[in-house]
């Protein structure tokens, strides 16, 4: 196997000048650079990672830990993180964990013992009793989009109550006072904080809120189109439907056709996300906007900060600067799903 001394000789440099060029750790000009660059190529050389990773203490690695890779939402996030933190130079080591906690568990120990330098953790809130508390593992961690109670982590969520009291309020504006809810999960947080917004806006102009116009989801497209099968099915259906994600609208608007029904002459739906096929369907989807690229960005930039501040510690045993919540906000985007009854 090529070794860093074949590198220097066929360059011929020193071991020293190649490990700055490779680690990028003191200026070398640029002509002994091509140098060793060139002597990489023709010997086919790779770095030994794990070696440079125990001389400088960091692995240039960064866990991700998502519920449902499936679920085009955490795909897009997912793919914003991995390009921010390819900025960077780090790699991102992705773990979907199917909504289950005790895989999130296991996979909290791969994490650990792959030595990453931070982790990115979105949890599953399938069982808050099972809930993994992202306790401190000696490795900075970011709890992103659903929040964890008594979590010593900074996080970054979105406003998912104003959200859904949005959405709600954009179809009571246009009349619609039949108004049903898909919920998501109940443990997972943002689905209970949207629910919440739904119930508010409702009560703020004295629409009183009927249980069976609330269908339990579980974010994923078959139990939306279960659900407004079941909607579909009151006597007094409903003329608007809030969807807590996007996944669920869509399948709701295929229980919608398969009903004999159209979108929205009969039935307004909006859903939440902003995921990129809900502008691709037909009639394109009306939604609420989570701001994926923004609050990609923000968690992997104050990971970084952590990671950094976790290796000046080391080196001089200053504290953290304190935890921080930071919560952004959502967008309404109207397209073609919802109808004005007032025009009526
Ligand atoms: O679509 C999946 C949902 O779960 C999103 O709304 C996101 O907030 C996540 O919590």
């Amino acid at each position: 196997m090529t070794t860093i001394r074949d590198v220097a000789e066929k360059a011929g440099v020193s071991i020293t000048t190649v490990s700055h060029v490779i680690n990028d750790t003191r200026y070398v000009s640029d002509e002994l650079t091509e140098r060793v660059y060139a002597a990489m190529r023709e010997l086919n050389y790779r770095p030994n990672t794990l070696a440079r990773s125990l001389r400088s203490g960091h692995t240039k690695t960064i866990g991700l830990v998502i519920p449902d890779i499936s679920n085009m939402f955490f795909a897009e996030i997912s793919r914003k993180i991995e390009d921010k933190g390819f900025e960077f130079d780090y790699s991102v080591i992705l773990c979907n964990t199917d909504d289950n906690s005790a895989k999130e568990g296991a996979y909290i120990n791969v994490l650990i013992e792959k030595q990453v330098d931070g982790i990115i953790f979105i949890s599953a809130g399938d069982d808050p009793q099972n809930q993994v508390k992202p306790m401190n593992f000696g490795i900075p961690i970011i709890i992103a989009d659903r929040d964890i109670e008594g979590s010593n982590s900074d996080v970054v969520l979105v406003d998912n109550y104003q959200g859904g009291y949005d959405a709600v309020s954009y179809l009571i504006s246009l009349g619609h006072k039949r108004i049903a809810c898909i919920s998501g999960p109940s443990p997972v947080t943002p689905s209970a904080q949207r629910l919440k917004g739904y119930y508010q806006a409702l009560e703020d102009v004295g629409i009183s809120i009927e249980n069976y116009y609330i269908e339990a989801g579980d974010f994923r497209y078959e139990s939306g189109e279960t659900a407004m099968r079941e909607l579909l099915k009151i006597g007094n259906p409903p003329t608007a439907v809030f969807a807590c994600n996007d996944m669920m609208a869509l399948g709701a608007m295929r229980a919608v056709y398969n009903h004999g029904m159209n979108i929205p002459g009969d039935i307004s739906i909006i859903g939440f996300d902003n995921i990129p096929i809900s502008k691709s369907v037909y009639p394109a989807l009306t939604t609420v906007a989570q701001p994926i690229k923004e609050m990609a960005d923000m968690i992997v930039e104050i990971l970084l900060e952590r990671m950094n501040q976790q290796r000046q510690r080391r080196r001089t045993d200053e504290e953290f600067s304190p935890f921080r919540r930071y919560v952004l906000q959502t967008e309404l985007i109207e397209r073609g799903t919802c109808k004005s009854l007032n025009d009526r």
